[in-house]
């Protein structure tokens, strides 16, 4: 009999014939492992908002990492919880701080791991917010020096790249400036150049005790339902010296991602965050997801609209099981 449509399903016969023709794959080269550090913790303790992962004590976190590394991930994303929090975040830029002090036992235990840094005001500050609030708002200009001074001392203590994720204007600038003032030309940026107002950083906020005391982060955070305005924040991101760039929320903004990767040729990274892991975590305690599967699926969509790499929760477990 003469063929009269293509035999789509003859290269899905056989297991070894799917894999030599998978277009798009993962391997732990494209994972980054978010890391939470907190102050006044012996060694860890669980985060009940994020099954599977912890509070590390600034010493302990070399565990945690050494683990990331052993398993092919290149590198690990810092977020720090201090003991106290003010007005106006020092926790942040404290040479003594939390992530600060993290930093440096990483550099020195585990060599090779590449260190990210958040760079952001909201745990550290006493409202919760990204930015300094004045007369009940939350002001750009007088946050930019504050974050150029965390991003200074992270990158003294020892970090490879900063990740501005505040969402101020300008602040890209300032960063780059200081570090270049400081001779830190080589500490790359990672900007959230298009960071969305979103639901899905829930658990996030209760992990890092940093949920606005009032009000909303959608001054400052962008409007969901907006894509033209991502690729505005992506090229002035470039233009102020972004070396790479990083789309958050990723599953529900993949179109974004696409685009992004479409138009910009740097290097674009995606966080998976927080409300995405649970929803597969939760959906899969109550038995009606297969997590691994929807692990895969869910890393492996992110791939294909065009990330180049990922920040997941997912992370130590995908490296586990790439094939
Ligand atoms: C802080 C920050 C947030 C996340 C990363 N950095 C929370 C927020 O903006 O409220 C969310 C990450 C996640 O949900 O996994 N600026």
């Amino acid at each position: 009999m003469s063929q009269k449509f293509p035999r789509f399903r003859r290269l899905r016969q056989e297991e070894g014939l799917r894999r030599l023709v998978q277009e798009v794959r993962l391997s732990p080269s494209q994972l980054v492992l978010p890391l939470f550090v907190r102050e006044g913790v012996r060694e860890r303790e669980p985060i009940p908002s994020l099954p599977g992962h912890y509070h590390w004590s600034p010493e302990a976190v070399v565990e945690a990492a050494e683990e990331a590394y052993g398993l092919g991930i290149p590198a690990v994303l810092l977020f720090g919880l201090p003991a106290e929090k003010d007005e106006v975040g020092s926790g942040a830029y404290s040479r003594e701080g939390v992530v600060q002090r993290a930093l440096r036992e990483l550099r020195k235990k585990v060599p090779g791991l590449i260190l990210m840094a958040d760079v952001c005001l909201c745990q550290y500050t006493t409202h919760g917010h990204c930015g300094l609030v004045r007369g009940g708002k939350i002001v750009n200009d007088p946050t930019l020096p504050l974050l150029a001074e965390t991003a200074l001392s992270l990158a003294e203590a020892g970090a490879h790249v900063v990740a501005p994720s505040d969402m101020m204007d300008g602040r890209v600038a300032v960063i780059r400036e200081a570090l270049d003032r400081e001779g830190f030309e080589d500490v790359a940026i990672l900007s959230y150049a298009a960071k969305y107002a979103s639901a899905f950083y829930g658990p996030f906020r209760e992990a890092a005790h940093s949920a606005p005391a009032f009000g909303d982060r959608r001054t400052y955070q962008m409007d969901p339902g907006n894509r033209r305005e991502a690729m505005r924040e992506i090229a002035q991101d470039l233009q102020e010296g972004a070396d790479m760039i990083l789309m958050k929320p990723a599953g529900p903004y993949l179109d974004v991602i696409r685009e992004a990767r479409e138009r910009f040729d740097v290097p674009l990274g995606a966080y998976q965050v927080s409300g995405e892991y649970a929803m597969i975590q939760a959906a899969a305690e109550k038995g009606w997801l297969d997590r691994e599967g929807a692990m895969w699926e869910s890393l492996l969509g992110i791939i294909r609209a065009g990330a180049d790499f990922i920040v997941t929760y997912f992370a130590l477990e995908a490296a586990k099981k790439v094939r």
